[in-house]
């Protein structure tokens, strides 16, 4: 008899102690994104441009994917705490229900509202990648791939869908500095390649087998093709739900998210 009221104790007491421990993840369930845009606009697009890009005060804070990656507990440290020194202000004030909410609207603005965008069949994406749309002979996705271009493994968790679907039609707005193709001309042989150091002696190229190779700057002729080794013609090769299995395979297999919950929430945690 005292026994059984001894262990309803108990029971009542590890109860107790679960909620608490829980407490911290309901405190920080998802805001309100509509309240969050009235913040916004009264407190942050005076500095961050309305839409968040970024303005002549403050940097881009809706498409950088630095930003976009960073966890929601983050984000509102940040907004809590302002950055001392750099001009990005502490708002304390707001409360954590206001900082919950702006950050909210942020993610609105970053184009990862938690609802999936992604329509696509991730299995189908990863046959392509690795196979028909030839992704795979430049970019490595979890150690299986090629080193001509960066890694995607993680792309997918930091950049809104929206990106990654222009990275993949419109190369031409990606160039970085360290990756365009040149046309090297030794003779009567021409080497096609990506340019990845130069000076007055000395050009190295690397080309799609991942092989270096390196020459006298005055025994060669370069061309400069004035864009990256990605493909400018995905637009026309792939079909739209092809597009889509493509992005459903690099945001849904991405590093930081988990596939259990990737289904219904997209980059939350
Ligand atoms: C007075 C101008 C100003 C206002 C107002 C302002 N910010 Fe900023 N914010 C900045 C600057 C400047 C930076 C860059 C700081 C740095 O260089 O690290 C920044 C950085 C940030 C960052 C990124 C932190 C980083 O550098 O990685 C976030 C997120 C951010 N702001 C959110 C907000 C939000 C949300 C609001 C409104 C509640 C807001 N900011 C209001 C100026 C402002
Ligand atoms: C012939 C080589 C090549 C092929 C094939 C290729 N890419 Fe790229 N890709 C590049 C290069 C080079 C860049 C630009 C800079 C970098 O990432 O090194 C790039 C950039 C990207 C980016 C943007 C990365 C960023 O940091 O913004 C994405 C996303 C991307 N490629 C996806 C794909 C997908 C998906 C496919 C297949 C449908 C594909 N690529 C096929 C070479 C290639």
């Amino acid at each position: 008899m005292y026994n059984d009221f001894l262990s309803k104790v108990r029971h009542l007491l590890v109860a107790l102690i679960a909620m608490l421990a829980f407490a911290p993840s309901l405190l920080l369930a998802q805001g309100d994104a509509s309240a969050g845009s009235r913040i916004f606009a009264t407190n942050c697009s005076g500095c961050h441009g309305a839409d968040g890009r970024g303005g002549e005060r403050a940097p881009d804070i809706a498409t950088d994917p630095n930003i976009s990656s960073m966890a929601d507990p983050d984000l509102a440290g940040f907004v809590r705490n302002g950055v001392a020194g750099a001009g990005m202000p502490a708002f304390g004030y707001l409360g954590d229900d206001g900082i919950r909410n702006v950050v909210a609207y942020l993610r609105q603005l970053q184009g990862r509202t938690g609802q999936v965008k992604v329509t696509g069949d991730k299995f189908a994406g990863r046959s392509l990648f690795h196979g028909e749309a030839g992704c795979a002979k430049c970019h490595m996705m979890h150690g299986e791939g090629g080193f001509m271009a960066s890694d995607l493994s993680s792309y997918g968790s930091g950049a809104p869908v929206k990106r990654i679907r222009t990275a993949i039609l419109d190369p031409a707005t990606i160039v970085t500095p360290n990756s365009e193709v040149v046309e090297v001309a030794n003779g009567a042989e021409v080497l096609r390649g990506v340019l990845r150091s130069e000076d007055n002696f000395k050009v190295i190229v690397q080309t799609e087998d991942g092989s270096f190779h390196r020459f006298a700057k005055s025994a060669v002729k370069v061309t400069y093709t004035g864009h990256t080794m990605m493909p400018a013609d995905y637009k026309s090769r792939l079909s739209e739900r092809q597009l889509n299995d493509i992005v459903s395979y690099l945001v849904l297999s991405a590093s930081k998210i988990d596939p259990a919950t990737a289904g219904n929430k997209h980059g939350e945690q």
